[in-house]
């Protein structure tokens, strides 16, 4: 793991590993017209997203305050792919809220592109945990809705709507609703409508952490590609330490509460990667053993806590 090579090389067309043949109803959609390059490129060396001493207390049901980040300084260029690990409770979503706009800090500043974040905007979404589906909406109309927010001409929507959804191979359930799909299935809507509404900064909060093992495969590799491909800026945060080296072109890994940042890995491993491969799994035993000390921690003030009770 050496210096950052966030969007050195770009993808070749078929990036998979010859050792791990795609599945078998793998479709790759044409990507020629829809999946389209950031048009600004900020070439100033101003980060795409930075975050400035940022600090948030919680209260609590008893009044107390609850430190939830504490003191966070990161520092995100414009292209570059992110992955925040660390124990759960650390803060990892409260921090994609922060930067999201959803909610303030208690002290510190979220910049993007060097403008204070004062509210949520189109330029950011955030994939949550709960994905945040409209029951009452279709998988279709779902994909849709960030892109009508947007102000995109209904042809466009339409196109990119069944664009989206080929590309997590949902087309035939674009009329379902989302109480008529898995949980996996829900996850790819999610994916879809984020995608869709191609934002400057994709805040993904574990998307793939309820996917089986070849769904969640193939969405590295779409994900992979569709960011090499667009200069998109991701933030992403998984429990999976290895899904965060497949993924990223650093890793920062985040303190038991308060969160805080313990150590930032640069992972200069060459794309693609493969979650099985040897190196993937050298980086990813490295940062594996300091986030052990930081779960450890946790499980003792769980353990703790239960033993007075
Ligand atoms: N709305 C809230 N009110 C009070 N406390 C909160 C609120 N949201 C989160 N917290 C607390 O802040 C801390 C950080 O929560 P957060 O959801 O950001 O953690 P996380 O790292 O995303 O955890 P996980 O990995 O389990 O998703 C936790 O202790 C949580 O209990
Ligand atoms: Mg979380």
């Amino acid at each position: 793991m050496t210096p950052n090579a966030a969007h050195q090389s770009p993808l070749t067309s078929d990036h998979r590993c010859p050792i791990r043949p795609a599945p078998a109803t793998r479709v790759r959609p044409s990507t020629a017209t829809l999946v389209v390059p950031l048009r600004h490129v900020n070439r100033n060396g101003i980060p795409k997203v930075s975050l400035d001493g940022i600090s948030l207390s919680y209260k609590t049901n008893d009044g107390s305050q609850l430190l939830a980040l504490d003191n966070i300084n990161l520092r995100v260029k414009a292209g570059e792919f992110l992955c925040i690990v660390g124990p759960s409770g650390c803060g990892k979503s409260t921090l994609l809220h922060l930067i999201a706009g959803l909610q303030p800090a208690t002290s510190g500043k979220v910049l993007i592109d060097d403008k204070q974040v004062e509210g949520t905007g189109t330029d950011r979404i955030l994939i949550f945990q709960e994905l945040g589906l409209f029951p009452w909406l279709t998988v279709g109309q779902n994909v849709e809705f960030g892109m009508k927010m947007k102000g995109i001409s209904k042809a466009e929507r339409n196109e990119r709507t069944d664009y989206y959804l080929r590309l997590v191979h949902l087309t035939q359930f674009k009329d379902s609703y989302s109480h008529q799909l898995s949980g996996g299935m829900r996850q790819r809507v999610a994916l879809a409508r984020a995608l869709a509404s191609e934002p400057d900064v994709l805040l993904m909060d574990e998307p793939f952490a309820a996917l089986d093992a070849q769904t969640r495969d193939l969405l590295h590799d779409e994900l992979e590609r569709i960011w090499s491909e667009t200069g998109r800026t991701i933030i992403f945060v998984t429990h999976n330490v290895r899904e965060a080296v497949r993924l990223g072109d650093r890793v920062a890994l985040f303190t038991f509460r308060p969160g805080r940042i313990k150590r930032e890995f640069v992972i200069d491993l060459p794309r693609p990667r493969q979650l099985e491969h040897v190196t993937v799994a050298k980086s990813a035993r490295e940062i594996l053993d300091h986030l052990r000390e930081e779960i450890n921690k946790s499980l003792e003030e769980q353990y703790g806590h239960e033993a007075v009770r």
